[in-house]
């Protein structure tokens, strides 16, 4: 049996592949997936439909999600990713998913960093309407004993024997009684939310231990110096509250006050894509123009000139949810936002199939590096989560050889485990916060890296979760240019040199930071060969 941990979009994918092809999977998660952070995604999922008369293409997506990523993704993988996004709407759309419609097909939205029309969406729900179609198609393999959930259930360490991944070894939330799962393991176990409590737009329930327990096992971590901060977010209890990037795709705009009435600064300097820049320009371009002299307060939103009909039949539930938790009514005033981390485009790395540097051990969705180089758009992650959850069943199917009979036994666990510590995780994030905002430096992230040094000190039990911050940092500092969501004030121009993803490995405990080339494209052909 595979295991699959992590039960949102990239897990069910994996599952539903999987089970297709008559392997047997268990779905382990700390959480159902109704509650994955997956439900959470608003805007929508990108594919090249060309419903919209605009003459787009899948090779147009391929360009711009490689130009958004400023060229750091590995070219095969992006052009598997773009190309067979189409047939991943299909499947949706044959799946029920409610997708707004018009006479050519699939209604598309503008999102940021792409010229075309390009975003399918269900209203602003997308990733709940996306997730309950695969949870419902995934029940039918349930009901056949093919996939085998195990919900409440978390990963305390992979079980790696010979060099090869042979199962997972897992905790059952409730009892606290741990157990092996054998067979290969799928990681999709999301973006490492929880090393910034309050600063994501990310769950929190995602603690990053399991990222952190595998790099400490010796699985290889690529880009983790890539941080996505989404422009439009609010700050509320213990979150960062996201307004979806549709909000702009629909019309809305930015401004700040400068000498007393709005300066609409994005569409001055950027009169092509304006508001709807990469997400890197626009969170930058934001934090600089606050910190100028001649403007005054937050950099506002404003959607008071959406027509009637684009509320009604496109953002009717951004605005209850904005009007529930912030109070405010987006048609008639507009809203203070700031930007908050809100994707991880540095993961583990992978190869374009999914393949850790660990057999038998394959990774998907946020928790991977691959598709996004130094920055995603926005409608790439849902994309990149089920087609790379998809990608990595099918190559493990590849290698997958049926085991006799599994006994799971539960017994007390064979290691101490770390409970939740909510003092060391906000010291953690303080320090992460320090060297990996908006605009980096070297001063900053030495002192930064000081400054987990010594907490690493006092508190050596959390060995795993400081080396992986560390990590982080020290990706960070290596990377002496600017690169898209990486921006260093010490090296503010791009080194065409470093066009290298950052490969992070431990050794001994010791985060050590190396470049590797990214691949030439193949011909089109061969990627779909
Ligand atoms: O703004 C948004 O709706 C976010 C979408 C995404 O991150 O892909």
């Amino acid at each position: 049996m595979i295991n699959i941990i992590g039960a949102g979009l990239a897990g069910l994918s994996a599952a539903l592949e999987l089970a297709e092809r008559g392997i047997p999977c268990r779905l382990v998660s700390v959480q159902r997936s109704e509650r994955a952070q997956s439900v959470l995604a608003e805007g929508g999922i990108n594919a090249a439909l060309d419903t919209m008369n605009e003459h787009d293409s899948p090779e147009e997506h391929f360009a711009d999600t490689m130009r958004g990523g400023c060229f750091l993704a590995d070219p095969n993988a992006v052009a598997g990713l773009t190309y067979g996004a189409p047939g991943v709407l299909r499947r949706l759309q044959a799946l029920g998913v409610p997708f707004g419609l018009n006479e050519k097909g699939i209604l598309l939205r503008n999102f940021g960093g792409q010229k075309k029309k390009r975003t399918a969406y269900a209203k602003s729900s997308t990733g709940k309407i996306l997730m309950s179609a695969l949870i419902d198609e995934v029940r039918k393999y349930e009901s056949r004993g093919l996939v085998n959930r195990a919900p409440h259930h978390e990963l305390i360490r992979l079980i790696i024997r010979e060099g090869r991944c042979q199962g997972a070894y897992v905790r059952d939330c409730y009892t606290g009684l741990c157990a092996e799962f054998p067979g290969e393991v799928i990681l999709a176990c999301g973006g490492l939310n929880g090393l910034f409590p309050s600063r994501t737009t990310g769950t929190t329930q995602n603690t990053a231990d399991a990222a952190a327990e595998l790099f400490s096992r010796g699985v290889h971590f690529g880009n983790l110096e890539m941080i996505q901060y989404h422009p439009t977010t609010v700050g509320i209890p213990g979150k960062r509250l996201l307004i979806t990037e549709a909000a702009r795709g629909e019309g809305g705009r930015l401004w700040i006050k400068r000498k007393g009435s709005p300066w609409y600064f994005m569409e001055e300097k950027y009169p092509e894509l304006g508001n709807l820049m990469p997400r890197d320009v626009v969170a930058r371009e934001m934090f600089f123009v606050r910190r100028r002299e001649d403007t005054e307060g937050e950099v506002m939103l404003d959607m008071t000139a959406l027509p009637d009909e684009v509320w009604k039949t496109r953002l009717s539930d951004l605005r209850e949810n904005i009007a529930s938790q912030l109070g405010i009514d987006l048609r008639r005033e507009p809203a203070a936002v700031r930007e908050g981390i809100h994707y991880f485009m540095g993961g583990i790395d992978t190869d374009e199939k999914h393949r850790t540097n660990i057999p038998g051990l394959f990774a998907a969705g946020e928790c991977c590096c691959l598709y996004h180089g130094a920055n995603r758009l926005g409608g790439n992650s849902m994309l990149g989560a089920i087609y790379g959850g998809h990608t990595a069943a099918v190559t493990a199917a590849e290698s997958y050889v049926p085991a006799g009979s599994e006994e799971i036994r539960f017994s007390p666990p064979d290691e101490e485990i770390i409970e939740a510590r909510p003092e060391f995780n906000e010291a953690l994030a303080e320090i992460l916060s320090e060297g990996l905002g908006i605009v980096r430096s070297e001063k900053e992230l030495d002192g930064a890296i000081r400054k987990a040094r010594a907490l690493e000190a006092k508190c050596p039990r959390e060995k795993n979760r400081l080396a992986l911050g560390l990590a982080m940092l020290m990706s960070a500092k290596e990377r002496r240019e600017s690169r898209g969501a990486h921006y260093r004030e010490d090296f503010p121009d791009t080194d065409e040199s470093l066009r290298r993803q950052t490969v992070t490995v431990s050794e001994n405990g010791e985060p050590k930071i190396g470049f590797r080339p990214i691949p030439e494209r193949r011909g089109q052909d061969a990627v779909h060969s």
